[in-house]
């Protein structure tokens, strides 16, 4: 009995009534020969070695053949038959039973949850991962960890990735900062998590400003924090800083490199205006700098921690430039917050895990994550520009180009967004209205993410969206 099985139909063999198995007890106890007779078969059930349907020898032929007890084989069967792996068919022998039928079976009814993530304009192109270079760090990085990584990490993260974080955001945004200051998270999104957690476990409860319009995503999650949410208006210079004087803001979520949605970039005298208020009033400023890397026509803005690196939480992750699959993402905080955040992200989920953070490591230390960017940018830069060629044919406002991955097309005043953004979803884009970044209502426009769409498609999908606005 030397042969694997290749096929359900495969049922006779040479040796007679049932597929040849390629199994070995040599040298195993014999105290041990039906357990390890046992875990060889669900194995191959498990693997597909084995297919449904494929009849197994009978227990005389097995037992003969391994020289073990037919009482041996009889009992693995009689086990792995209780366990739904075989099928005892009566007279004619034992088979590989048909799992992918009793899965498919609908015992239980189905459960739904709400989707955390709808669709989202900012998406980058899942397709453009790089897979291959991923992989390569990935496997470097595993051979190279100590032993002592896969015990539980230092809640701030992995020591190397904190390093290569502090000199990829050193040269690309201009943070001074050192390894200590960093903190590893499961994205943005967890950021904002444990800056709740930390206010909310200093004053009672987390006041946070948020831009208006600005990302929904990020207003839900802190709402269902807990945290109360005061919306600050967003002019063509960025947030209005005097209207955020005016709230009870412990802190301000912002996005000055590209605004989420609108694009703008937050003005220069707004940006020491911003710093100002968290110098006098002790707010903390979270920089979310969610697509920096992504800008076609300007040089790279310097982070707001530049300006003040005690007011700053300078956050951001690899959801755009790489996939958001991956949850990793990182902030730079001011010293006397580094505590709380370190216990709060502990106490979230122990620390990120480390063959993540490690591969992420890598990955920017040998420059591959300098190469996909520039591999990447100029491909989005091409589909951003189809796009605004596309969109020229009409009279309608386009804005928010310079970076990023979507823009923001105006409509004409009676346009139902809602059912253009549907209808430009069908076309391939990632679109939403206007209206569902807004706390205050204002003119109909359309969020519109090109990311995804290829070159070659952009065309008659502009001109299709066009021609559905009217
Ligand atoms: C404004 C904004 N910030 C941040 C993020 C990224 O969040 P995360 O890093 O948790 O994936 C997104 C994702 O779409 C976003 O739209």
């Amino acid at each position: 009995v030397n042969r694997a099985s290749r096929a359900p139909s495969e049922k006779t063999t040479s040796r007679g009534r049932g597929t040849e198995l390629d199994l070995s007890l040599d040298g195993v106890p014999r105290g041990r020969r039906a357990l390890s007779l046992a875990d060889a078969l669900r194995r191959r059930i498990a693997d597909g070695t084995l297919r449904p349907g494929t009849q197994l020898p009978s227990s005389r032929q097995l037992a003969h053949d391994h020289g073990v007890s037919r009482g041996l084989v009889v009992s693995v069967y009689e086990q792995l038959v209780a366990e739904g792996h075989l099928t005892a068919d009566g007279g004619s022998g034992t088979s590989v039973a048909d799992l992918t039928h009793d899965l498919s079976a609908p015992r239980r009814a189905r459960i739904e949850v709400p989707a955390v993530a709808g669709m989202n304009p900012g998406q980058p192109d899942p397709a453009l991962f790089p897979r291959r270079e991923w992989q390569r760090a990935g496997q470097r990085a595993l051979a190279d960890l100590p032993d002592l990584a896969f015990a539980y990490g230092e809640p701030r993260g992995h020591l190397p990735l904190r390093s290569a974080l502090r000199g990829y955001l050193g040269r690309t945004r201009g943070v001074d900062t050192d390894e200590d200051r960093i903190l590893v998270t499961s994205g943005f999104a967890q950021c904002l998590n444990i800056v709740v957690q930390t206010f909310t476990r200093r004053e009672g409860r987390a006041v946070i400003a948020v831009e208006d319009p600005g990302s929904a995503g990020a207003a839900a999650q802190l709402t269902w924090l807990g945290a109360r949410v005061v919306p600050v208006r967003v002019d063509g210079r960025g947030i209005d800083v005097a209207e955020l004087r005016r709230t009870d803001a412990q802190a301000v979520v912002v996005t000055p490199a590209h605004q989420y949605p609108t694009g703008v970039t937050l003005a220069s005298e707004r940006r020491h205006e911003l710093v100002d208020w968290a110098r006098s009033t002790g707010g903390v400023i979270v920089e979310d700098d969610y697509d920096a890397e992504y800008r076609y026509d300007r040089a790279p803005l310097t982070s707001l921690h530049a300006l003040g690196s005690q007011h700053v939480i300078a956050a951001g992750s690899v959801s755009k430039s790489l996939s958001p699959s991956l949850r990793l993402g990182w902030m730079v905080a001011p010293d006397d917050l580094v505590p709380d955040l370190a216990a709060a992200k502990a106490n979230a989920d122990l620390g990120t895990s480390v063959l993540t953070q490690a591969t992420l490591a890598t990955f920017i230390d040998v420059g591959a994550l300098d190469r996909h960017l520039r591999r990447t940018r100029t491909v989005y830069r091409r589909r951003r520009d189809r796009l605004i060629h596309g969109l020229g044919a009409s009279e309608l406002d386009v804005s928010g180009i310079a970076a990023g991955l979507h823009l923001v097309l105006a409509l004409p005043p009676s346009s139902d967004a809602g059912e253009l953004a549907e209808h430009a979803r069908r076309l391939g884009f990632a679109a939403q209205p206007l209206d569902r970044y807004r706390h205050r209502p204002g003119p109909p426009g359309l969020v519109l993410g090109y990311a995804a769409l290829p070159e070659h498609a952009i065309d008659s999908a502009a001109a299709a969206l066009l021609d559905a606005i009217g």
